[in-house]
């Protein structure tokens, strides 16, 4: 029986997208919902269309109460049974109330090659510092915000001239390599590091 992922996004979604147009054929997992804090976000309309089902639980009411936001999501999910969580472009920070019973079983995507530059603004951050080397990471998630055991990496050379938009287009591409490559691993039992 396939694994059943549910799959959270905050934004347009594309990395969502990727993951579901891999979990095709002999892919151990299938995308069971897409679960989003705002009911605007590109990826909550593009798995409408594509007939996955979708959550959207908006944050905004429970204003800094992240206990009873994690609540409302958990009492959403129970239908699905779900065996994998990943996130992707979730832009809320979920708390060891939420992180801890999915803890081995939920994944994120992050915009550098953890462990350096964890939270926002990566690609501005590796161009400060003069980096040549950048990526993206797929790591297991934990309690500590962008930590936790790496299952992927994947690199870009950064060229004399790049803004951090243009790292940022360069990096996603590799994203949309890396993610599937390692949930598609990951599924199937195996978590030693993808390296792209
Ligand atoms: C990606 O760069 C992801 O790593 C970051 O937010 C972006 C989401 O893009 N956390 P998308 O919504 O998957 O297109």
């Amino acid at each position: 029986m396939s694994k059943r992922v549910g799959i959270f996004v905050s934004g347009g979604g594309s990395n969502m997208r990727a993951l579901v147009e891999d979990m095709v054929g002999d892919h151990a997992a299938r995308a069971a919902v897409v679960v989003s804090n705002n009911e605007t976000a590109g990826g909550i309309a593009w798995a409408r269309a594509q007939g996955i089902a979708t959550e959207v639980i908006d944050h905004r009411p429970f204003g800094e109460d992240r206990a009873s936001f994690e609540a409302a999501i958990t009492a959403a999910l129970a239908p699905y049974e779900l065996d994998i969580i990943c996130l992707a472009g979730f832009m809320r920070v979920l708390t060891a109330g939420f992180v801890t019973p999915w803890q081995g079983r939920m994944l994120n995507i992050h915009p550098s090659l953890l462990p350096k530059y964890k939270g926002l603004h990566t690609h501005a951050r590796v161009l400060a510092a003069g980096d040549m080397d950048h990526g993206c990471t797929v790591h297991l998630v934990t309690a500590a915000l962008d930590d936790g055991p790496i299952l992927g990496q994947a690199h870009i050379s950064v060229q004399d001239g790049d803004t951090a938009s243009m790292l940022a287009n360069r990096v996603l591409e590799q994203e949309h390599r890396l993610y599937p490559a390692v949930l598609r691993r990951f599924a199937a039992g195996e978590t030693a590091p993808v390296m792209l």
